[in-house]
């Protein structure tokens, strides 16, 4: 669990419910048998402080603003996706592979998430391929260390606890951006989908070589309907929702391609548990149904500059000279143009864990027993 409280009352009013439906799902879920291990790879929908750490860059308040109370290097005014589902499990936030700083022996994990990540070109800090190599130095440093008569081997992962975790993946979303945001067109952009997706796949094989057997992978959002694309685009087809067709359209074909791959591996991978969760569904759902969760503009972000429609200027970005931030997150889907709310955050979790929108249905601790 974390280690810091809630104290945000407006936010408490708002998740009360999605805490109680957490609840409800973990009690008839059942605990955990092992204690969990959870290697996560992927961009800023997942970086817990990896940037932060790794390039020193600085992000600061108010990101972090309605849970940490201080910046942690995450793109949210609070916990991301990822640390509700650890939370969901007991386990502690995943730490950042490159934070040196954090005292942690990693015991339930590592985070190699980074802000930016992408899965090609395949050498650039920190592509999923680079994500992929200080994993395997990471697992090979580990068991190195733990076969010494070193005290504190036991507190190491295991080569049992290598095998037994869960290998997160949620990766794509900057791919299909940064080739828009070269001006690609839209048939030059859906034809460099397949080579994302087989960076994916040899991902999977690979940590199936190593030794992983459960893989948790989500789909990528409707990037068509974040503030800071619907403010730099200039022409501008629309779907019935206010989001840049073409975009979303990206998106889904990507999608279509990782559900695809994710079957051929079940097959392929003898022992592989591959769950492929529908990301852009729920994400898609929360704007197109805004009210239904008390969120205002679902296509306004809360921090940033310019008021509406989107509050979102390049030049003033969020933690910038001169941007503003609303006073209530919770009333927001997007923090920062670019990043989800800490609230929509925690609705994106509670549907995650639902099964409803996972392929096979399955609960999330599926991985560590029980
Ligand atoms: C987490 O803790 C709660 C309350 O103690 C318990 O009911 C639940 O089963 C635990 N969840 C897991 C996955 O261990
Ligand atoms: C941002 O700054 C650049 C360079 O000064 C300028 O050309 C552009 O119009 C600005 N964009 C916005 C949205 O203000």
């Amino acid at each position: 669990m974390a280690t810091v409280s809630l104290h945000s009352h407006s936010f408490l009013l708002v998740l009360f419910p999605v805490i109680l439906i957490l609840r409800h799902n973990l009690a008839v879920a059942g605990g955990c048998q092992l204690p969990p291990v959870i290697f996560n790879f992927g961009d800023s929908n997942s970086d817990t402080g990896g940037l932060v750490a790794g390039l020193g860059y600085s992000i600061v308040l108010p990101y972090g603003r309605s849970f940490f109370r201080r910046s942690t290097g995450r793109l949210s005014d609070g916990r991301l996706v990822i640390d509700f589902l650890c939370q969901s499990l007991n386990t502690s936030l995943l730490n950042p592979y490159l934070d040196s700083l954090v005292g942690s022996k990693f015991q339930n994990g590592a985070n190699f998430a980074i802000v930016g990540s992408s899965t090609l070109p395949r050498y650039v800090p920190f592509a999923l391929n680079i994500q992929l190599m200080q994993f395997l130095h990471f697992k090979s440093r580990a068991l190195e260390l733990a076969s010494t008569s070193d005290p504190l081997k036991e507190m190491l992962i295991s080569d049992s606890g290598f095998r037994h975790a869960l290998y997160m993946i949620d990766i794509g979303q900057n791919d299909i951006a940064d080739s828009f945001s070269k001006g690609l067109s839209y048939s030059r952009v859906v034809k460099l989908i397949p080579n994302v997706i087989s960076e994916i796949k040899s991902a999977i094989k690979i940590l199936y070589d190593e030794g992983g057997r459960k893989f948790w992978v989500h789909n990528t959002g409707p990037l068509g309907c974040l503030p800071q694309k619907l403010s730099m685009v200039h022409s501008k087809a629309f779907d019935k929702h206010g989001c840049l067709a073409s975009y979303n359209a990206a998106a889904k074909l990507f999608n279509e391609g990782l559900d695809h791959m994710c079957r051929e591996l079940r097959t392929e991978l003898k022992e592989a548990n591959i769950v492929y969760v529908d990301i852009y569904a729920i994400k898609y759902d929360l704007i197109a149904n805004s009210n239904n969760y008390a969120f205002e503009k679902p296509l306004m972000a809360c921090c940033g500059y310019g008021g509406p429609p989107y509050n979102y200027n390049v030049n003033i970005t969020c933690g910038n000279g001169g941007f503003k931030s609303c006073e209530e997150g919770s009333r927001f889907i997007s923090w920062d143009g670019i990043h989800y709310t800490e609230t929509a955050n925690a609705i994106v979790a509670m549907k995650v864990l639902s099964m409803q929108y996972s392929t096979p249905p399955t609960p999330f601790h599926f991985f560590c027993g029980g």
